[in-house]
């Protein structure tokens, strides 16, 4: 489905953008239904914006394997109500105490702190919920549940969550080491984007050795994706992040920057990147999109 005006990446990444925002508005219950508030702190966080790139490496990963992208646009969707989950509960006042998220007040801010934490509840719900119900059919039905514990195992406490507790801890840490940033990126990022990786390859029925090889891959951009994160927040501001930038510095967070330096940490970046490409090219259509989203997590600006 791929037109000729979509041949650039950023072209790429606003079309899945569109569709994955259809979905999103489809799957999730309207701001109207019981309970209202409930459903307007969740579409309030989750149409705020965002890159939706753990759906698009979704997709891009089953399109690497040769499946139409619309088999897996659900559970791409339930991977990014798992995303703005995270991100909601991240920004709460016990965790890293954001009032300002893809450009908007945060969940808590707009609607209270119950609210936003019930939000991110029902959002983790209702997205697991997604993988056990999509994609239909017969044919899905060992993938999806593959799918569906991959991306439990790898948001869990040995996972995502397991991560964000780590980084809450080592707000304390004196002098953080390079194997304690790394661990923590690896989990709280890398994890549930592995994951996304993951879903759209499983559900595109690859091989497993094509599956090893996207997984290496997807730890490439992870780490890549937290570093530049870490970047940004030193660098940015936040009319072009979305969100408050100096914050890490401020809280005391274990950080690439802190650990590395800033100029040692955008060429560990630079390096992970080209690693990710190498990676991806070896995969069947040459990784399709795989190597551009490399770049562009390099690259980009927020
Ligand atoms: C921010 O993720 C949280 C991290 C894991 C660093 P994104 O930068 O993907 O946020 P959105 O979804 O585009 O808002
Ligand atoms: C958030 O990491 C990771 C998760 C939400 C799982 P950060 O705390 O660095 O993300 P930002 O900078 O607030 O987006
Ligand atoms: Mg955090
Ligand atoms: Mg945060
Ligand atoms: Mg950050």
């Amino acid at each position: 489905l791929t037109t000729a005006t979509e041949t650039g990446i950023a072209a790429y990444l606003a079309a899945r953008r569109e569709e994955v925002d259809q979905a999103l508005s489809r799957l999730l219950p309207s701001a109207e239904a019981w309970p209202k508030s409930l459903h307007a702190a969740i579409r309030h966080s989750v149409f705020a914006g965002g890159k939706r790139l753990r759906p698009i490496l979704c997709l891009a990963a089953a399109e690497t394997f040769g499946a139409d992208r619309t088999a897996v646009l659900e559970p791409a969707c339930g991977l990014e109500m798992i995303h703005t989950y995270s991100l909601i509960h991240d920004d709460l006042p016990a965790l890293d105490n954001d009032d300002l998220r893809r450009g908007v007040p945060t969940c808590h801010v707009a609607f209270g702190e119950a609210t936003a934490i019930l939000a991110g509840d029902a959002l983790l719900t209702h997205g697991l919920g997604v993988f056990a119900l999509y994609p239909q059919g017969e044919r899905y039905a060992p993938a999806k549940v593959r799918v569906l514990q991959t991306v439990v195992d790898s948001i869990g406490t040995t996972g995502m969550i397991g991560g964000q507790m780590a980084d809450l801890e080592a707000e304390h840490e004196a002098e953080p080491t390079e194997d304690l940033v790394e661990k923590i990126h690896e989990n709280k990022t890398g994890r549930l984007m592995r994951a996304s990786l993951a879903a759209g390859g499983i559900l595109a029925f690859g091989s497993d050795d094509d599956l090893s090889r996207l997984d290496l891959y997807g730890r490439k951009i992870g780490l890549a994706f937290q570093i530049k994160d870490d970047l940004l927040d030193v660098e940015s501001d936040a009319a072009t992040l979305g969100k408050k930038s100096g914050k890490d510095a401020a809280a005391g967070k274990a950080t690439f920057p802190v650990v590395w330096g800033t100029e040692r940490s955008h060429r560990m970046l630079a390096q992970t990147i080209e690693e990710a490409v190498e990676i991806a090219t070896r995969l069947p259509r040459s990784g399709s999109r795989l190597p551009e989203i490399a770049r562009f997590i390099g690259a980009r600006k927020s």
